[in-house]
């Protein structure tokens, strides 16, 4: 680590607020630290998946309580709200119903199949009727789509390869843009159902009791079952958009915007706007792999492998660092740990996740918060207060802390029927509310040019130590 670069880290807008945060391991007992139930402060949302959350799988997603509880506290209507790690696009759709307006980046480009779903933003009411013909019109297809992915006969028995081919080409030769999306979506759970992977891990892994369940299930009337599995799922999401237009139709004329960016690595491109809060979960220290997660319907959505290879490459931890971020809590975290590749992927870590949330929080507004929802994992045994490390690196760097709650795990959903108690074998999770301070200044820019900058373009991006790594 170059010494210049700590300098410059440990002594940029010093401010006196480092103080402020409470100090030691037992978070509950401070003042600062307040023990709440997301799900009980935001009553009026009764289940997690309601109205069209629930629409697409993805691991580790927000519960909309806590996005919620932020839009209410922290913003009011009209406000932009940036989330440099939008995953699904939970924080979309809450800010959208709250009448504010979202920018969203992530690297995984399912955002942009997602957001036209869940945002859905028609005037009429989707009809029944002609979902039927299109699904009708599918069975008699003689399109063909097969993904460009050379492993695919390992996942699918060929009999079953060949019908979802056959709907996925007719699909992609449907014009009804919104009804082929509803297709899809249902088609994308279809496809992970009927594979030889289980569909209950987040990760694909092909194991011996879906093996048998397939084998089984081709000697039955598989058929007809994966038919009336896309008819039930595409008529669900039908009537989960229908819901949303009507939860939003008296109030359509004010209904913010909602800008997303896929594909795009947070820790080297920024968007140059002026936003009001940033509200955020950033991705697992420990192995969560979205890209690879979800690799299966990034296939079918025509993804290529050389595409979905490089954007493996820029998932946080498992990259190159460019800096060393050093904070207190950090470094005896660090001096504790003996394991060269547990330092090498904590410094990946901390360095990605900070470019991506300064280069999102350099964004805001003076006085605007920052809301960062982290768990505090373990490495090797050793408890990673996340929410502690990133208050001391922004405290002195023109942010303020303001508080942090703690909300205890009862089971938090990570990928489809999967229920995990213990994420990570965390305990808690902990919104962190950072205030930024009217004197801030943009304390390290790593995309380019501010967003003052007269005739800049809509985003900035440079060069991640990623395009030059072995
Ligand atoms: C905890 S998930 C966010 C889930 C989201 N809050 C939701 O409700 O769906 C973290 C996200 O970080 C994204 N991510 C990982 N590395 C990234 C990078 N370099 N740039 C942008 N996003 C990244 C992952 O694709 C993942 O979607």
């Amino acid at each position: 680590m170059k010494k210049d670069n700590l300098k410059e880290q440990l002594t940029l807008f010093r401010t006196n607020t480092e103080t402020d945060i409470p100090k030691g391991d037992s978070t509950s007992t401070s003042d600062e630290i307040e023990l709440v139930s997301f799900r009980e402060l935001v009553p009026e949302i009764k289940h997690t998946g309601y109205l069209t959350h629930a629409i697409f799988a993805y691991p580790a997603k927000f519960i909309p309580q806590v996005v919620r509880y932020a839009i209410n506290t922290y913003t009011k209507e009209g406000d932009w709200i940036i989330d440099p790690f939008a995953g699904s696009g939970t924080v979309g759709v809450e800010a959208y119903l709250c009448k504010r307006n979202a920018v969203l980046l992530d690297l995984n480009p399912l955002l942009k199949h997602i957001m036209p779903l869940k945002i859905y933003r028609g005037k009429e009411r989707l009809s029944e009727g002609h979902l039927y013909k299109l699904l009708d019109g599918m069975r008699e297809s003689t399109h063909q789509f097969t993904p460009a992915w050379s492993n695919i006969a390992y996942w699918y028995a060929p009999e079953i390869l060949d019908v979802l081919s056959q709907y996925w080409g007719f699909i992609n030769n449907t014009d009804d843009e919104i009804y082929s999306t509803i297709i899809k979506s249902a088609l994308l759970k279809v496809n992970k159902r009927f594979s030889y992977t289980e569909d209950r891990t987040p990760k694909l892994a092909k194991s011996k009791r879906k093996l048998k369940a397939t084998d089984e299930l081709l000697k039955e009337n598989w058929r007809q079952q994966l038919e009336e599995m896309t008819r039930s799922l595409s008529l669900k999401t039908l009537r989960d958009l229908n819901d949303f237009m009507i939860h939003t139709h008296d109030h359509f004329e004010h209904l913010g915007e909602v800008e997303f960016h896929s594909g795009v690595d947070s820790s080297y491109y920024s968007v140059l706007r002026e936003c009001d809060a940033l509200i955020t979960s950033p991705p697992y220290l420990q192995a969560q792999e979205y890209i690879r997660s979800t690799k299966m319907d990034l296939f079918w959505l025509g993804h290529t492998e050389k595409e979905i290879q490089e954007l493996s490459r820029l998932e946080i931890p498992y990259r190159k660092a460019d800096r060393q971020i050093r904070t207190e809590t950090l470094d005896k975290i660090r001096k504790r740990l003996t394991r060269d590749d547990l330092q090498k992927r904590l410094d990946s870590y901390f360095c990605h996740t900070v470019n991506a949330l300064e280069n999102s929080m350099n964004q805001l507004r003076p006085n605007a918060a920052a809301c960062i929802f982290v768990g505090n994992p373990r490495v090797d045994g050793i408890i990673v207060e996340l929410w502690r490390i990133l208050a001391e690196y922004f405290t002195v760097r023109g942010f303020v802390f303001e508080k942090v709650y703690e909300d205890k795990i009862k089971a938090r959903k990570l990928f489809g029927a999967r229920k995990n108690k213990n994420p990570d074998g965390m305990k808690s999770e902990f919104l962190l509310i950072l205030r930024k301070s009217a004197i801030y200044q943009t304390s390290a820019q790593r995309c380019g040019p501010s967003p003052q900058d007269k005739g800049s373009p809509q985003h900035v991006s440079r060069k991640s130590p990623d395009s030059d790594a072995s």
